[in-house]
């Protein structure tokens, strides 16, 4: 139905407005008592899925949804009732930020890919606290990254900030140093500049969170040279981070079956969808074979089909996460996803772990 009906709806509207749409559904969703309930009952109907004991936390199925979808964490449990094993919501920076000016989000439909320069729109991560100390249901990793107006010397203080607010409330905290819209931003990701900045949230965490360790990955770009992936590999097991997200989106545009002029209609920003899995597979690949079994890995880029999640799993990902497929497919994803890969489990081999 979502595919023959709504979708060929949606496609008539620019895509930021048809998220806002969805989003406006999702909270309807949630602003009726009693309505989450029941669509977690008739989704989960059935079999059960694959669950995953994993950074402490028991998930329901392996299947998350990726950052930058519910960036202020308002619709998070409504997103866990349709079937995902864990919501990553922000990207939450310091200050409130408007983002990049409009059009700013693209579709590439003859790749299923898009292409945004979002710019880290959020109202902040003081605002998300409210919400995030709620009792839920759904397991919540928070992503916090960096304010555009604060300088890159005081990126640190501006992470740091956000881990004290949010840190309490998190079932895990994602670093992102790899997103392509706030300029400089990636180039924390060089070691000599990583080191100190996780350090700083580390310590924050154990700080604001005593008694319960709060989880620590960092997630990556897609277009780190093999041996800074191996870098930051090393980092991550030198400071005791508990694991690594693989990957963010690409600011490469090779290989695309859209029209040139298609793709230059979107202009700069990151492509995400399945121009990204191959690549995205290659880096869990090599960070599985640098970690051995000491980091939990997200693997995340490209994924479609159950079978694709269940590749994933088999390559070394403790967990892993869409995004841009649930754009494409609609909210029964998730679910089907999850159901999938029980399946492929039951038949299939015993994944690494
Ligand atoms: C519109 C859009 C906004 C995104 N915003 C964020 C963000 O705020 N923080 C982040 O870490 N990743 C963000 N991402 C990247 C996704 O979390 C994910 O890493 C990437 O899209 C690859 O997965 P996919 O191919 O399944 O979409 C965004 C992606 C899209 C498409």
């Amino acid at each position: 139905m979502y595919r023959a009906l709504i979708r060929p709806l949606l496609y008539l509207l620019p895509a930021e407005t048809a998220h806002h749409l969805a989003f406006a559904c999702l909270r309807l969703l949630t602003a009726i008592p009693g309505v989450l309930a029941l669509i977690r009952r008739a989704l989960h109907r059935g079999e059960a899925a694959s669950r995953v004991q994993t950074l402490g936390l028991d998930f329901p199925n392996p299947i998350g949804l990726a950052a930058g979808f519910d960036k202020d964490a308002i619709a998070y449990e409504a997103l866990g009732a349709l079937g995902f094993g864990f919501v990553e919501v922000g990207t939450l920076t310091g200050q409130a930020q408007p983002g990049n000016p409009t059009p700013r989000l693209f579709r590439l439909p003859k790749d299923r890919a898009l292409v945004n320069r979002m710019g880290f729109n959020n109202r902040g991560s003081e605002d998300a606290v409210a919400r995030l100390q709620q009792p839920r249901e759904t397991i919540v990793g928070v992503n916090i990254g960096k304010t555009k107006v604060v300088p890159e010397e005081d990126a640190i203080g501006d992470y740091v900030a956000s881990t004290r607010r949010v840190g309490p409330h998190a079932d895990y905290v994602a670093v992102n140093v790899s997103s392509p819209n706030t300029p400089g931003l990636r180039d924390l990701q060089a070691t000599e500049r990583l080191r100190p900045l996780l350090s700083a949230v580390r310590e924050a965490l154990n700080e604001v969170s005593p008694a319960r360790r709060v989880p620590l990955l960092v997630k990556i770009a897609p277009d780190l040279a093999d041996e800074d992936v191996d870098a930051v590999a090393d980092l991550a097991l030198d400071l005791g981070l508990e694991g690594i997200i693989a990957t963010n989106t690409t600011i490469r545009r090779d290989g695309l079956r859209s029209d040139v002029a298609e793709v230059e209609h979107c202009g700069a920003g990151g492509l995400s969808g399945p121009p990204l899995h191959e690549r995205s597979v290659e880096v869990l690949k090599r960070l599985r074979a640098r970690a051995g079994d000491r980091l939990v890995l997200i693997s995340v880029g490209g994924i479609e089909t159950p079978e694709q999640a269940w590749e994933r799993i088999q390559a070394g990902a403790t967990l892993v996460q869409i995004y841009t497929a649930f754009i494409y497919e609609g909210p029964f994803l998730p679910t089907r996803l999850a159901k999938g890969v029980a399946q492929l489990q039951k038949k299939g081999t015993v994944p690494f772990s």
